[in-house]
């Protein structure tokens, strides 16, 4: 197997949408970032502007701008797949934000993509996640490895899993010489398999950029071709299909943790008087 074009990976965290946050500045920047993506190996990828702070433009005004984006890439004649949706930064409002249908969900699906705090623990993560799932969505939370909390305390994200989150890492996290605990937190997801989506979060030709296939090529020879097709290319297909993508729970309850009494683990076992 080997990175070259025409692989079915699709990035599910960007923010490639012109003009709608602090991402490509305009639609040229975009295209160049698309063409990048081309030759990295990509077909699609999901625009996730931020919903957060300034940044919190409208359902219907994102739309506008995503199919303007859309009919340019036609007019050029090229072909790469765009899907719509938010990174939504998690508050305590997010269940009714989410809920009231103004904000995208990806790519139409019932995934969302969360935004947690970068600097302290927040104390409704579990609830925001449990609350979700009973609400019918299922969130991913976005690059888990930049929380400095997380790197007091990896086993964090086990709890956001137990309770039926999904773990999105950036992929220039991968790279050492960027920040030493941001990489050595992905490092220790990807060794204990905590990963379910690596994604550019792209922001420009050259911040974050999706020039990203040395890292693509590391990652298949670390971890394998099964691994690279589950998690590169598999999982981003079923956000797509609205396909659930399962943990196996059992594997789950092995984990070493010091989770809280709230886990999804806990909850079925006791609905099932265990
Ligand atoms: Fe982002």
């Amino acid at each position: 197997m080997e990175i070259e074009k025409n692989n079915k990976i699709i990035d599910i965290h960007s923010h490639l949408l012109p003009g709608v946050d602090d991402g490509a500045s305009s639609t040229d920047e975009s295209v160049k970032m698309i063409e990048m993506y081309i030759e990295n190996g990509y077909e699609g990828a999901i625009l996730t502007p931020h919903f957060r702070d300034k940044y919190r433009k409208s359902k219907s005004e994102l739309e506008l701008a995503f199919n303007e984006l859309k009919n340019e890439i036609k007019h050029r004649d090229i072909e790469f797949e765009l899907y719509l949706g938010n990174e939504i930064y998690a508050d305590e409002c997010t269940v009714k934000n989410v809920n009231s249908g103004n904000i995208c969900t990806m790519a139409n699906s019932r995934y969302v993509l969360l935004e947690f705090p970068f600097h302290s623990e927040p104390a409704y993560a579990n609830e925001l996640i449990f609350e979700l799932r009973a609400s019918g969505y299922i969130p991913i939370i976005a690059h888990v490895e930049r929380y400095s909390y997380i790197h007091r305390n990896v086993k964090i994200p086990y709890g956001w899993i137990e309770n039926g989150a999904l773990i999105q890492v950036n992929i220039d996290s991968f790279c050492r010489s960027k920040n030493e605990q941001i990489y050595k937190t992905a490092v220790h997801l990807l060794k204990n398999d905590i990963i379910d989506f690596i994604a550019t979060d792209s922001h420009s030709s050259t911040w974050r950029s999706p020039n990203v296939k040395n890292t693509l090529e590391m990652l298949l020879k670390i971890k394998g071709e099964m691994w690279f097709e589950e998690v590169i290319v598999n999982n981003p297909q079923k956000i797509l299909r609205d396909e659930v993508i399962t943990r196996d729970l059992f594997e789950m309850s092995l984990y070493d943790n010091g989770l809280n009494g709230r886990s999804l683990l806990k909850r079925i076992l006791r609905k099932f008087g265990f």
